[in-house]
């Protein structure tokens, strides 16, 4: 079982070793033995990857890749081999890559891999197009029908007491999570992966969890991630509509489901409503439709009533009305946040509830604020008075939480967890029964 403390030792261990190797002044002074010279020779052919972001592409037979090497501008290629369940190759197939050079001597390589068959097991390996290949990596696609997706609010590493008690928060959660769900389709993280996006260090803890080379990761433009996010991930279907330094709206399918990522640093209301009909049009069939987007419109904390969001929800409300979008899921304001169903600002007075409690064919949207999933920052709640209004639930419980969303053919179930002892915070199902056409 992975032991996250183990690993931040060995890490921290790690970075002792090199600062000595690097001859650090103050440090202590001794003759490296033949081990440590054997690992730090260079290889030729081993290549040196980092910040390797695997995440879900165009529909479930696709994922797309964004990774970092250092000091070349060689080819980059991917290379993805189908595996037994002994991890046997069965097969292999490379993909190429796009090749940029970005600052501090680094270069950016994103690509797409597609034709991925369900319920199978994978690897893969970034190479330089010479003879250079970097370690091996796993991943297993989910079998088709109901599926479910972990979502996780503003890990922001680096707002806390540091990168690496930051990072070790936000590596609790992840792990906690894909081990109550092994059998996730995707994780989201929803904006604001770090605090300052300039800062290596803080991408180095953001990336920290090694759950994250295994499952595809949906990340969605924050306030703190600014133009460095388009150097870090590689999302499907840029609408360009939305667009600022940080991107712009995407969407993707994942079975039944149309997800729709919005950019909230664009205020441009009339391009995210074209970017949403755009998806739509391209996906009539999908039975539900979600949103993610990192500022929250329905919120209880410090940024409830700031002006920028305001005018988000008197934009985008009506919009999410006219498109029938079922749920938003969103982040921004560290606290978590579940509203009643919402159309036209206002409350949906009629609900029909099952046995079991679920929101029978409800009427409206559904709004979801999660809250820090690596707990560096909570903000304070409002008045009450703020949002009694549209809150079915708001809490701001001061650690780490993440939400698990259970997609099923005729229905959502949106279940938020505590990280430290995996109790339910809360819980929420809409329930579809008027699919017939
Ligand atoms: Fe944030």
């Amino acid at each position: 079982m992975f032991d996250g403390k183990r690993r931040m030792g060995i890490l921290f261990a790690a970075l002792i070793l090199a600062s000595v190797a690097s001859g650090c002044a103050n440090g202590p002074s001794r003759d490296p033995s033949a081990k440590e010279l054997a690992s730090t020779k260079y290889d030729p052919h081993a290549l040196d990857v980092f910040h390797v972001a695997l995440a879900p592409g165009a529909d479930e037979s696709e994922r797309t890749f964004s990774w970092h090497t250092r000091d070349t501008n060689k080819k980059g290629l991917v290379e993805l081999s189908r595996l037994d369940e002994e991890g046997n190759v069965l097969s292999s197939e490379t993909f190429e890559a796009t090749v940029e050079d970005i600052l501090r001597g680094r270069s950016r390589h994103k690509a797409t891999v597609s034709g991925l068959e369900e319920n199978q097991l994978y690897s893969y390996r970034f190479g330089d197009g010479l003879s250079a290949w970097s370690e091996s990596y796993t991943f297993r696609t989910q079998a088709e029908g109901e599926f479910n997706i972990l979502f996780f609010g503003d890990p922001q590493i680096g707002a806390g007491d540091g990168v690496w008690s930051d990072a070790d928060g936000w590596n609790r959660t992840v792990t906690a999570a894909t081990e109550m769900f092994p059998d996730t389709a995707f994780l989201v993280s929803s904006g604001d992966q770090v605090n300052r996006a300039n800062e290596l260090s803080q991408y180095d803890g953001w990336f920290f969890p090694e759950e994250l080379t295994a499952y595809p990761v949906m990340t969605i433009a924050g306030i703190h991630d600014e133009s460095p996010f388009t150097d870090y991930f590689n999302a499907p279907n840029e609408t360009g509509l939305g667009e600022d330094s940080e991107g712009s709206d995407f969407y993707f399918t994942y079975g039944n489901t149309l997800f729709i990522a919005l950019n909230s640093q664009s205020s441009d209301i009339a391009e995210h409503k074209e970017a949403m009909e755009l998806a739509i049009a391209e996906n009539p069939d999908a039975t539900h439709r979600i949103v993610f987007l990192h500022k929250s419109l329905y919120s209880s904390a410090s940024h409830a009533l700031d002006e920028d969001v305001l005018a988000l929800r008197v934009g985008l409300v009506p919009v999410f009305d006219e498109l029938d979008i079922d749920a938003v899921l969103m982040g921004h304001d560290h606290v978590y946040v579940r509203t009643y169903q919402m159309k036209g600002d206002e409350v949906i007075g009629e609900i029909a509830y099952n046995e079991e409690g679920a929101a029978v064919d409800p009427d409206g949207t559904v709004y979801l604020t999660g809250n820090s999933a690596s707990g560096s920052k909570y903000y304070d709640m409002q008045d009450a008075s703020v949002y009694e209004r549209y809150a079915a639930v708001a809490l701001q419980l001061e650690e780490p939480t993440y939400m698990n969303i259970k997609v099923t053919d005729d229905s959502i179930t949106f279940t938020t967890y505590k990280t430290s002892d995996l109790s339910v915070v809360d819980a929420y199902r809409i329930v579809k029964t008027d699919l017939g056409d």
